[in-house]
């Protein structure tokens, strides 16, 4: 049984949706054991305590430097004996310790389709503002691996959302997580505890379940 930590930032609607998925049974091969927040405040906080998951508080902030703040992350994972981390809506950016160390074995949901509108600054709301602003058709949300560059790892899973007429950045904000973002995520990580994900040369292949 694969052990996932659940990385966080904000409302935890990724979470949810994994948590959900647990529920339904749809996470094959893996447990959802531990919740580390960036910040006390993130929302997705009281959804791990409803669900009697484990959290705790790692912030960069409270760290003297980027070395202690990836010290004290893989600290934690290592403790909590981790197979495999997932950034939900996480906003910290991982210290080159720890995606080298989990190489292949930490999944982001970014709510676009990479390479669109990525990257530094590419974030939350911003992301559809600029979805908006170039007028695409269609937009959607990546499930990739991550590794020292911004939403530059290995891309697992993608799914296109239209874009409709008078949507603000909040109205597709919200198509893109209930259409996309929720669906891609427990999938690639069921598919990631199954052992089904293979990496090479930078490309995922999706292994016919067995
Ligand atoms: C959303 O914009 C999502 O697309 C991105 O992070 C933001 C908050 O997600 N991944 P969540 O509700 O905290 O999961």
């Amino acid at each position: 049984m694969k052990q996932i930590a659940v990385f966080v930032s904000g409302g935890g609607t990724n979470l949810q949706a994994l948590i959900d998925a647990q529920n339904r049974g749809e996470i094959s091969g893996g447990r959802l054991a531990l919740i580390v927040a960036s910040n006390p405040n993130a929302y997705a906080l009281k959804r791990a305590e409803q669900n009697g998951i484990p959290s705790l508080v790692v912030s960069r902030k409270g760290c003297a430097s980027l070395e202690e703040f990836g010290k004290k992350l893989l600290a934690v994972l290592e403790d909590a004996r981790i197979d495999l981390v997932v950034l939900a809506g996480y906003l910290s950016i991982l210290p080159e310790m720890v995606t080298s160390r989990y190489a292949n074995r930490i999944i982001n949901i970014h709510p676009a389709l990479i390479p669109s509108f990525c990257g530094d600054g590419y974030y939350g709301l911003h992301v559809h503002e600029a979805a908006l602003a170039r007028g695409v058709k269609l937009t959607g949300a990546t499930v990739h691996f991550v590794n020292e560059i911004t939403d530059g790892g290995p891309i697992i899973a993608q799914r296109a959302v239209p874009v409709q007429e008078g949507d603000t950045p909040e109205t597709l904000q919200r198509r893109v997580m209930e259409e996309a973002e929720w669906k891609l995520l427990p999938e690639a990580v069921s598919l990631f505890c199954e052992g089904r994900l293979r990496v090479s040369d930078g490309k995922v292949t999706i292994l016919p379940k067995p």
